[in-house]
């Protein structure tokens, strides 16, 4: 392991070095920005996507897989980008408003990650962890998300800068204003068990958020390939190059959130927890049980809500644009049937897995 660097300080993996030019998004300096060639640069990935790099390196080296989750379980997004620019075309903007103010809200929500109590690890572990990005969260990794989630002092993060790509394609629509209302009450409807009772509670709830995390970013590659299609064309986007560039720089910078999180969790997979009555708990298992139970979520319930939530405003929507309601029925022949995956990868092996 010589070659490859595994310890870094907090202020390294906040590091975003220097721009040539800075991301100004809707009038308002954003994180991020441009080198030399023009090309976009994430920001504190000066040394993050390094670090990132080398600890799933260091992972393969030793014979551990990265956690990985198939792109089959990802639901089609609703309403589609063809169901969007049908709307946007009949100039029912409500409905993709909605869903562009729900996404920078999500984001903003990212935020809570710096938060989540952290145990201490090493006694929460058996095996070392010197050198892990596991040994890394609490000094830099959750922070630097945060920050690019929800942005940092006078600089936005996704959520402004979902803001400003909504509004620049958009030109600045009027926003509804029970959205976040809607969000917080769908969220205090669902439900919260102990998926891992053997274990410290915090550790628990720690490595539960790395996963709902996890899954939540692998899955907003669909929210993104929809938004980049839908804001960067011009038969409906003010400004598609602006709009779906903004798209992209946030995309890009989803890249480390996914790799930091499937390390760490690949690290727990790949090592022993101990359990509250002495004894421990494979990581593997723990691991494979909170994966199974955030996808399974995911694919079964969580379409049907997004797509309940969408339909429940969509006649009103329709109405005040002065649209008739066979809209819907045209909408709803643009519908592609989804059937969610058997498995999601991670079924549990069985009860017997934690030892005494
Ligand atoms: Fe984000
Ligand atoms: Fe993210």
């Amino acid at each position: 392991m010589t070659d490859l660097r595994l310890d870094y300080g907090e202020a390294e993996l906040l590091e975003s070095g220097r721009y040539e030019e800075k991301l100004v998004a809707g009038g308002m300096r954003c994180h991020g920005g441009f080198d030399e060639s023009g090309e976009y640069r994430s920001p504190r990935t000066i040394h993050r996507a390094p670090a990132i790099a080398a600890w799933q390196e260091r992972l393969r080296r030793d014979g551990h897989e990265l956690v990985r989750v198939d792109r089959a379980l990802l639901p089609p997004q609703y309403p589609s980008v063809e169901q969007s620019k049908l709307l946007l075309l009949e100039g029912v903007q409500e409905p993709i408003v909605r869903a562009l103010t729900i996404i920078s809200i999500v984001e903003g929500f990212g935020a809570i990650i710096r938060d989540v109590p952290v145990p201490k690890l090493d006694e929460c572990v058996v095996e070392s962890i010197a050198g892990t990005a596991l040994a890394h969260l609490e000094r830099g990794l959750f922070e630097a998300h945060a920050r690019d989630e929800a942005g940092h002092r006078d600089e936005g993060g996704h959520k402004q800068m979902w803001e400003a790509a909504r509004d620049l394609a958009l030109e600045t629509p009027k926003v509804p204003n029970d959205v976040l209302m809607r969000i917080m009450g769908r969220r205090a409807q669902r439900e919260r068990r102990r998926l891992l009772p053997e274990i410290d509670a915090d550790l628990e709830r720690m490595l539960n958020t790395m996963a709902t995390v996890l899954v939540v970013e692998i899955f907003a590659t669909g929210t993104f390939e929809w938004g980049v299609k839908l804001l960067s064309d011009p038969e409906v986007s003010a400004e598609p190059q602006r709009a779906g560039d903004m798209v992209r720089f946030i995309r890009a910078d989803e890249t480390p959130h996914v790799e930091y999180l499937r390390a760490a969790l690949s690290e727990v997979a790949a090592r022993t927890l101990r359990t509250v009555d002495g004894g421990t708990l494979s990581g593997h298992e723990a691991v494979d049980r909170l994966m199974h139970a955030n996808l399974k979520g995911m694919i079964t319930t969580r379409p049907a809500e997004n797509r309940g939530d969408v339909r429940e405003g969509l006649a009103a929507s329709i109405e005040r644009a002065g649209r008739s309601a066979d809209l819907i029925e045209r909408l709803d022949a643009l519908e592609v049937a989804w059937t969610p995956p058997a498995t999601t990868g991670f079924e549990p092996e069985g009860e017997n897995a934690a030892s005494a």
